[in-house]
C-alpha cells in the first residue's frame, strides 16, 4: 500500500476493471460471516466496498472486522459496475489500511436531538444530507455569479465595517473602532449604489449580520446576501431581473444536482415549475386576498410570515409583492410618482411557504426628496454625506435588490429550517462551534 496514487469516489466510475485506492471514512459496517460490507464515503461520494473471507488475506479481513464509525483508511480494490448501488459502482476490496480507529464516535445511526446535532455541528457537516445542502449551496452561489457575469455585471465587495446603518438602526452589531463606533454590515446596499454611479451594473455578495432577535425558521444573525445595484434601471426592469435570475439559478440546481436533491428527497417537479414570468400583486391586492382568506390587516400593516405564506400558497411560482406603504419600507426607496403613499418596491416570496427571499427597489433619484427622508427617518446628515453626494453629481434612475442566500438555499433543498444552509449558522443565542 506504500506508493499508492489516490483516487476519489466520484472517480471510479472511469476505473471499472481497475485497480484503485481511496481515502475514506466508514460509515458502516454489515458482516454476514463469510462477507463484510464496508460503507464508505469520502467526501466526493459514496460507495460500498465488500470483503470475500476466502479471497483476502487474514490481516486484511481482520482489519476490515475492526473498523468502527467514522474509522479513516485507505482501501485498496477493484471497480465494478454495479447497478443496484446508488454510485453505480462497488468495490471489491483487496487490502486495507487503518489511518485512525475512531472511538464512540458521537453522531450515532440512531435519532438525535436538534441542540445534539447543532453543538456537533462540525460533525454533523459528514452525514450525507448535510453534504447535499452545501453541494447545492455551492451550486446556487457558482450560478449567481454567472448569472451576473455573463450579464456585464461587475462583482464589487462592499465593507463590512460600517460608520452606519443600511437598513434601520435597531438590529446593528455594535464594535468598537479604534476610537470611533462602527457596527457590521447590515447590507451592502448603499455602497453598491455608489458603485452602480462607477460601473453601471454591480452586485455584491457577502455576509450580512443583523442582530435580531428573532428566533424563528428564516432568520440567521450572519447570512449571505447578494445585491446587485443598476443605473438606469426602473422598477419594472428590476423585477424582470429578479424573475430571470432565480429562475437560473433553480435550472442550474436542477441540471447539476440530482442525487442532492434526490439524498433530500426534495419534490423535484415543484422546481421545474419556476421559469419567468412570475405572478405580481399589489400590497393592496395583497391586503383584499387576506380578508377573502380571513386574515385581516389593517392597510399600512406589515406582513408576518404566516401572511405571507397563506398568500404565496395560491401560485406555483415566487410571487412579487409591489408598492408597499411607504412607511413600513426602507428611507431610500422611490415614492410611486402616482401615489406617494406607497414605493417602487417589491419583496419576492418564495413558494411552498419558505417566506420572503428577494426585496428590493426603485431608489429615490431626488436630493430633495432624500433629504427630506433623512429629517424623517433621524438618520444623522453627516453620516451620510457621501450617500447625498450620489445624488449631488449626476443622479440617475436607479435600482437593485438584495437576495438572501440562506432562504434560497432552504427553499431549492426544501428544507424546514435555514440553520442546515450554511456550514457553521450563527443564531441567536448559539455561536458554538
Ligand atoms: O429585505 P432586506 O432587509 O433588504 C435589504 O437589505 C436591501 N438593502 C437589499 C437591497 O435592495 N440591496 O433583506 C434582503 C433579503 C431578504 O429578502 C431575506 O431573503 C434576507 O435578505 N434576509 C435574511 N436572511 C436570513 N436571516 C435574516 N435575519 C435575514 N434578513 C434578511
Ligand atoms: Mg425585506
Amino acid at each position: 500500500m506504500e506508493n499508492r496514487s489516490l483516487i476519489t469516489i466520484s472517480e471510479a466510475g472511469s476505473h471499472v476493471g481497475e485497480s484503485v485506492t481511496i481515502g475514506c471514512w466508514l460509515t458502516r459496517r454489515r458482516s454476514s460471516g463469510k462477507i463484510q460490507f464496508l460503507q464508505l464515503r469520502d467526501g466526493t461520494g459514496f460507495i460500498q466496498g465488500v470483503l470475500v473471507k476466502e479471497e483476502v488475506p487474514e490481516e486484511t479481513w481482520e482489519a476490515a472486522g475492526s473498523l468502527t464509525q467514522e474509522s479513516s483508511l485507505y482501501v485498496t480494490g477493484t471497480v465494478r459496475r454495479d447497478e443496484r448501488s446508488q454510485s453505480g459502482y462497488e468495490l471489491s476490496v483487496t487490502g486495507l489500511s487503518i489511518i485512525q480507529l475512531t472511538r464512540d464516535y458521537p453522531i450515532t445511526p440512531k435519532e438525535h436531538g436538534v441542540d445534539f446535532l447543532m453543538d456537533h455541528r462540525h460533525l454533523w457537516l459528514r452525514a450525507p444530507r448535510q453534504r447535499a445542502v452545501m453541494r447545492i449551496r455551492a451550486r446556487i452561489i457558482s450560478a449567481i455569479q454567472e448569472f451576473f457575469d455573463e450579464r456585464g455585471f461587475t462583482l464589487v465587495d462592499p465593507p463590512i465595517l460600517t460608520p452606519s446603518s443600511a437598513e434601520g438602526t435597531t438590529e446593528l452589531f455594535h464594535i468598537r473602532y479604534f476610537d470611533e463606533d462602527a457596527y457590521l454590515t447590515q447590507s451592502g446596499q448603499l455602497y453598491m449604489e455608489a458603485a452602480a454611479m462607477a460601473l453601471g451594473k454591480v452586485y455584491s455578495f457577502g455576509p450580512t449580520f443583523r442582530a435580531e432577535k428573532s428566533k424563528t425558521r428564516r432568520h440567521l444573525i450572519e447570512f449571505w446576501m447578494i445585491e446587485p445595484e443598476m443605473a438606469f434601471v426602473d422598477h419594472e426592469e428590476n423585477l424582470r431581473v429578479q424573475e430571470q435570475f432565480v429562475s437560473h439559478v433553480v435550472g442550474r440546481v436542477l441540471e447539476h444536482c440530482r442525487p442532492e436533491l434526490e439524498t433530500l428527497g426534495r419534490d423535484v417537479a415543484a422546481l421545474e415549475r419556476i421559469k419567468p414570468p412570475f405572478p405580481r400583486i399589489t400590497y393592496d391586492e395583497a391586503i383584499r386576498m387576506l380578508a377573502e382568506l380571513g386574515m385581516e390587516l389593517p392597510w399600512g400593516e406589515d406582513f408576518g410570515a404566516p401572511h405571507e405564506s397563506a398568500l404565496a400558497e395560491k401560485f406555483d411560482r415566487p410571487l412579487f409583492i409591489t408598492h408597499y406603504p411607504t412607511a413600513i419600507k426602507a428611507f431610500y426607496m422611490k415614492p410611486d410618482p402616482s401615489r406617494p403613499e406607497v414605493v417602487l418596491c417589491a419583496d419576492m416570496i418564495a413558494p411552498e411557504g419558505y417566506g420572503e427571499i428577494i426585496g428590493g427597489s426603485q431608489r429615490i433619484d431626488d436630493p430633495e426628496l432624500l433629504r427630506q427622508r433623512f429629517d424623517e427617518h433621524r438618520l444623522s446628515d453627516e453620516a451620510y454625506q457621501w450617500y447625498m453626494d450620489l445624488r449631488r453629481y449626476g443622479s440617475v434612475p436607479h435600482s437593485g435588490f438584495g437576495l438572501g442566500l440562506e432562504r434560497t438555499v432552504a427553499w431549492i433543498c426544501g428544507l424546514e429550517h435555514v440553520r442546515e444552509t450554511i456550514a457553521f449558522p450563527r443564531m441567536l443565542y448559539r455561536l458554538y462551534p
